[in-house]
């Protein structure tokens, strides 16, 4: 019951952008909330990706002022191009919503989700409100030969989702914005538990347990097949709290791309592994980054049967040292 009411969670909470739209001028403004079937939802924090950290304080750095329980961005630019997200603190995170600033021209297309079924019309403006005749593109292609004032997606079904551009001959292309369709939130039936995916595992990166704070950088991922999957997140203890990775503003790492890095300026000790939205999860590996004087070379991730392994132990200089192996403490 738990992993489910934690699916549904997941599923509807929304950013919600007003005025709803990914693209902005610059020098326009906006405001953000996190909300659930449209209401503004408790508890949550609208979350902002800029300079290779997580922004977790909405009125803080290049991070807008606080309105009530809603995030006002105002005087936009390029500072404000980045994604932004809702989170509680528990570390379950919404979808990620990127928004973008730019100075010709932009593309009008909704930030939250568009339900199937529903009319879209789609548009591209220049600074000073007006439409023109543009071309639009769809995942890179020309939709049409000719421009056209606006474009139509009448019965919006999953299969248009894409990326999605347009450019006024003349006056500039606006930056590609991705269109997301969701089903209404009664019509659909709750999604069947997902097969189970237990080939996803961890990856850590390099495949040791123990590093030296201020060393070089430690990922940990979920691959399948040697690819990130949707749907897994890495999650990890770290002093007996469990936190989605980068979750929170977590100062012990950080979520890049689709990898958990570890902030190697911080020791600690972490356990990670990979869990699906459902709950199952894969291995797990213990990871400690030390202010100690050595470390034992030891693979993070299990080792293969019949395979064979050396355990070495080195110093802050990179220098094996000769030393004496316990196991089990003898
Ligand atoms: C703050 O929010 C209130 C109502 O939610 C709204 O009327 C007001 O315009 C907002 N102020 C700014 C600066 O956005
Ligand atoms: C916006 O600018 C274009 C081109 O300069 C012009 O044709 C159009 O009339 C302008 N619209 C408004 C509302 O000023
Ligand atoms: C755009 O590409 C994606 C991924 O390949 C595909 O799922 C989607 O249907 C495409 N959208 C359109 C409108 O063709
Ligand atoms: C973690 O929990 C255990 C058992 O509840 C407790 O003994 C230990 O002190 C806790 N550690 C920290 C760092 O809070």
């Amino acid at each position: 019951m738990k992993t489910l009411e934690l699916l549904m969670i997941l599923v509807h909470v929304f950013l919600n952008v007003s005025p709803n739209r990914l693209q902005f001028f610059i020098r326009e403004s906006l405001s953000l909330i996190c909300v659930e079937n449209g209401r503004l939802v408790e508890g949550w924090t609208v979350m902002k990706h800029g300079g290779g950290h997580n922004l977790c304080r909405p009125g803080l750095r290049d991070f807008g002022t606080m309105n009530g329980s809603s995030v006002f961005l105002s005087d936009l630019g390029d500072k404000d191009t980045s994604f932004y997200w809702c989170e509680d603190k528990d570390g379950q995170m919404s979808e990620y919503t990127t928004i973008r600033i730019e100075d010709h021209a932009i593309l009008d297309i909704p930030a939250l989700p568009v339900l199937t079924g529903s009319d879209l019309t789609l548009r591209c403006k220049m600074r000073n409100g007006s439409t023109i005749p543009a071309f639009f593109y769809i995942n890179g292609s020309l939709s049409a030969a000719e421009p056209k004032e606006e474009f139509k997606i009448s019965n919006v079904q999953k299969s248009d989702e894409g990326a999605y551009s347009c450019t006024l001959v003349t006056y500039g292309r606006s930056p590609m914005s991705f269109l997301r369709v969701r089903d209404p939130p009664s019509a659909a039936p709750p999604p069947p538990p997902p097969p189970l995916q237990l080939q996803v595992s961890l990856n850590v990166t390099p495949n040791l347990q123990q590093f030296f704070g201020r060393g070089p950088a430690v990922s940990v991922s979920c691959l399948k097949d040697g690819k990130t999957v949707e749907g897994w997140t890495v999650k990890r203890t770290i002093e007996n709290k469990t936190l989605a990775c980068g979750a929170y503003c977590s100062m012990s790492e950080r979520f890049i791309g689709s990898a958990c890095v570890l902030n190697t300026y911080m020791i600690f000790t972490g356990v990670y592994w990979c869990e699906s939205r459902t709950g199952l999860k894969s291995d797990q590996a213990t990871i400690t980054i030390t202010g100690g004087d050595l470390i034992l070379e030891i693979p993070a991730l299990p080792v293969l049967t019949g395979s064979d392994v050396t355990l070495r132990c080195r110093n802050r200089n990179g220098e094996t040292v000769s030393a004496y192996f316990f196991k089990n403490n003898l």
